[in-house]
């Protein structure tokens, strides 16, 4: 089992805390000409929240899609230093990461947060983008698969599966972000393979749901994880941050269209 035909990958690029104005018009400078023209990938990017109303702006133009990188719980109200899902979609975001593995380990994020995210995002009518993956000491107990299943096993108790798969899963294992060490073809693979198939065994159409790798994905090893047959695209971080860098995963990502 794998994706469905004809399916277009989906490239994220994850700013994280990075960037000012200048740098970020510096990089879609350089960036939105050569992407422009990528037809066969659906591109987001996630700046942090003070830039989305500019970067939207910048991309108002472009097919290139904006995405944000967390939204609050709460729907409205005293939540002093929170942003809403709506809010996210009132100035043009269209994903939103959640759970990424540096909100579960730095901000004390749990499955159950992560879950009401999901749902609140849903409800405002943005796409979930749900980041599980495991740490190095989980991958050498053994626990990967059982690390990915409970994270999402949270969710899919919290919005049913009809809502889940209404998402976009991002496969991060926390040992490969950031550190260069990317998981190989064959590592991502099986995971992604292994979500495919708990997918279908919710009663989901499985082959419709994207699901993203993100860990040190580069430009010169971005076409042999698309190529394989469960990876349907990638969220980058580092990468993300250089126009060409990101153009070229781009890139790989249109030469490899899910079969
Ligand atoms: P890197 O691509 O820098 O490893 O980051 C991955 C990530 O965390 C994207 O969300």
């Amino acid at each position: 089992m794998s994706t469905s035909a004809n399916k277009k990958k989906l490239v994220i690029g994850n700013w994280k805390m990075n960037g000012s104005s200048a740098a970020n018009a510096a990089l879609l400078r350089g960036l939105l000409p050569v992407i422009s023209s990528f037809e066969r990938v659906e591109i987001a990017l996630c700046p942090p929240y003070p830039y989305l109303a500019t970067v939207a702006d910048l991309l108002d133009d472009s097919d290139v899609v904006l995405g944000a990188q967390n939204l609050s719980t709460e729907l409205s109200g005293a939540h002093t230093g929170e942003v809403s899902g709506s809010m996210l979609g009132d100035i043009g975001c269209r994903f939103v990461l959640v759970g990424h593995s540096e909100r579960r380990a730095l901000y004390g994020e749990d499955d159950a947060c992560v879950a009401k995210k999901f749902a609140t995002a849903l409800q405002a009518g943005l796409i979930p983008v749900l980041c599980v993956g495991e740490t190095l000491a989980q991958r050498q107990s053994g626990e990967t698969q059982t690390v990915v299943t409970t994270q999402l096993h949270a969710v899919l108790k919290a919005v049913g599966i009809d809502e889940l798969a209404k998402g976009v899963i991002a496969y991060e294992p926390v040992w490969a972000i950031g550190t260069g060490e990317t998981a190989t073809p064959e590592q991502a693979q099986a995971v992604h393979r292994h979500i495919r198939q708990w997918l279908a065994d919710h009663d989901c159409v499985a082959a419709d749901c994207r699901i993203l790798y993100g860990g040190s994905v580069k430009a010169d090893n971005a076409e042999r994880l698309f190529n394989q047959p469960d990876i349907d695209g990638g969220l980058i971080g580092g990468a993300s941050l250089d126009a060409m860098s990101f153009a070229a995963i781009c890139e790989a990502a249109q030469a490899k269209p899910t079969i």
